[in-house]
């Protein structure tokens, strides 16, 4: 597939895509507590030069990150280069807060850039328009800020000169935008108050990024303006971000069109490594999220996050491996796809690519699988995994059962199949169907029609 030359066909190949992975990686690895620490235990920037002092990823473990995504079946990945505590892991000309004056001495968004793209990976870079470190951006009375309560912070905050912040921010964005190469999407975070859109000069500076990437890709949180309302602003991106959160149907705006968006969770409870999380989703979860935001026309993006040295935490290390092996088995189902035609059913969900449904079983079924609603409409059922074929089949007994379901077909993966088979997959069993057009449903229902009407009149079990 030829890369992407404009922002609508990044977006065409990230819709394709569908699954993501983030890293958030900084000197808050080495406090293991948060990325937030610096704000939440309100740290000075002495206190918070420990973590500085001490910060030193092991050589290898961006190629390590890179393989270990494209092995779960990520298609992009996303690294923080630098977050809110305003450390970055770039050799920025405008600060000396960057990795390259850390014990680590190396440029590890250059590192990142390398390996995610010697994978084939679409390469993402997160950066953070709030920044607790730059003596322009004010602390008395911000919401978050880790001086806030600071007594010297009035004195600090009348110094600031926010068009200098401004300068830096664009400034950064336009090294992160020069000097690494091809990037395809910048995730931004976050606006709040009235720290949101012109504030940072997100038009112009959109403007100047896409000059240099005329691709670039571009997330909602350069505003915090409700997300539906029409119009939208200039600078609210590609797509919209939801957080640890899938929506009940698909976003809208409120012109009823549809909009691109993406459910971004975390591995643990924690965006960043923590020493004391352990609440680790499970293959299962994460494999049935990305189906759930699939089935809504949706992404997801997973975030897992290196320890200080940089390495994968073992579980996470098992948790993606099995993503990716069902990822391979059942991607069809996956890439490309999206919301089905028709309602979620009882057991899980659906997706489509074309004319293909994907029946996503979740949960065990006894007896028959019904697909409702669906007779005469599907054929050729197979197990998406390894292509055996399934049954599709009327009731076992049409004349004797006492409810009506004159639109139900069921299927089921073995005979009798009145019979309760396990699930092949407990995790996401996906079976495969060909749709029928609507000539061919009808000649089909007939067919099946008239078989159950002489079954009935034979009394005789299919
Ligand atoms: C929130 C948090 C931040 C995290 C981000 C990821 O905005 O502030 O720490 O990086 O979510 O979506």
């Amino acid at each position: 597939m030829s890369l992407p030359a404009s922002p609508s066909e990044s977006l065409a190949r990230w819709r394709h895509d569908r699954f993501g992975m983030s890293l958030h990686f900084g000197l808050y690895s080495v406090a293991a507590r948060g990325e937030w620490v610096r704000s939440t235990e309100r740290l000075t920037d002495a206190e918070y030069q420990t973590y500085f002092d001490r910060f030193n990823p092991e050589p290898g473990w961006a190629v390590e990150w890179a393989r270990l995504a494209k092995a779960a079946g990520a298609r992009y990945a996303v690294l923080t280069t630098k977050h809110h505590d305003g450390f970055c892991l770039f050799d920025s000309a405008l600060t000396e807060f960057k990795s390259t004056n850390t014990p680590a001495r190396r440029d590890l968004v250059r590192e990142w850039v390398e390996a995610v793209r010697a994978e084939g990976l679409a390469v993402g870079l997160y950066y953070s328009l709030v920044d607790w470190h730059h003596p322009d951006c004010p602390a008395t009375g911000d919401r978050q800020h880790p001086l806030r309560h600071h007594p010297d912070s009035p004195a600090r905050d009348a110094k600031c000169d926010w068009s200098r912040y401004v300068a830096y921010l664009h400034g950064q964005l336009i090294e992160l935008c020069t000097n690494y190469g091809r990037i395809d999407s910048l995730v931004v975070d976050f606006s709040y108050w009235d720290y949101a859109g012109e504030k940072w000069g997100a038009t112009e500076i959109q403007k100047k990024l896409r000059a240099l990437q005329p691709w670039l890709l571009l997330n909602d949180r350069w505003g915090n303006e409700p997300r539906k309302k029409i119009p939208r602003p200039a600078y609210a991106g590609d797509y919209e971000q939801t957080e640890q959160n899938i929506p009940r149907e698909g976003l809208r705006d409120d012109a009823g069109q549809p909009m691109p968006w993406e459910g971004w969770f975390t591995l643990t409870n924690s965006w960043c490594f923590s020493a004391t999380d352990h609440a680790w989703k499970s293959p299962a979860a994460i494999i049935r999220a990305l189906v759930n935001c699939v089935s809504k026309d949706g992404n997801l993006l997973l975030n897992v996050s290196p320890d200080a040295r940089g390495r994968v935490p073992a579980p996470a290390r098992r948790i993606l491996a099995e993503i990716g092996e069902w990822l391979a088995l059942n991607e069809d189902s996956i890439r490309g796809a999206g919301p089905a035609a028709f309602a979620k059913p009882e057991w899980g969900r659906f997706t489509q690519k074309g004319d293909t449904l994907y029946a996503h079983l979740t949960e065990p079924v006894i007896g028959n699988i019904s697909l409702q609603g669906l007779r005469g409409r599907v054929r050729d059922g197979r197990l998406l995994a390894n292509n055996a074929a399934v049954l599709i089949t009327d009731f076992w007994n049409p004349g004797v059962q006492t409810f009506d379901a004159p639109d139900d077909i069921f299927f089921n993966f073995a005979s009798p199949t009145a019979c309760t088979f396990p699930l092949p997959d407990e995790r996401d069993t996906v079976v495969a169907f060909t749709l029928n057009d609507d000539a061919a449903t009808a000649a089909e229902r007939a067919r099946l029609d008239a078989a159950r009407a002489a079954s009935i009149a034979d009394r005789r079990p299919f």
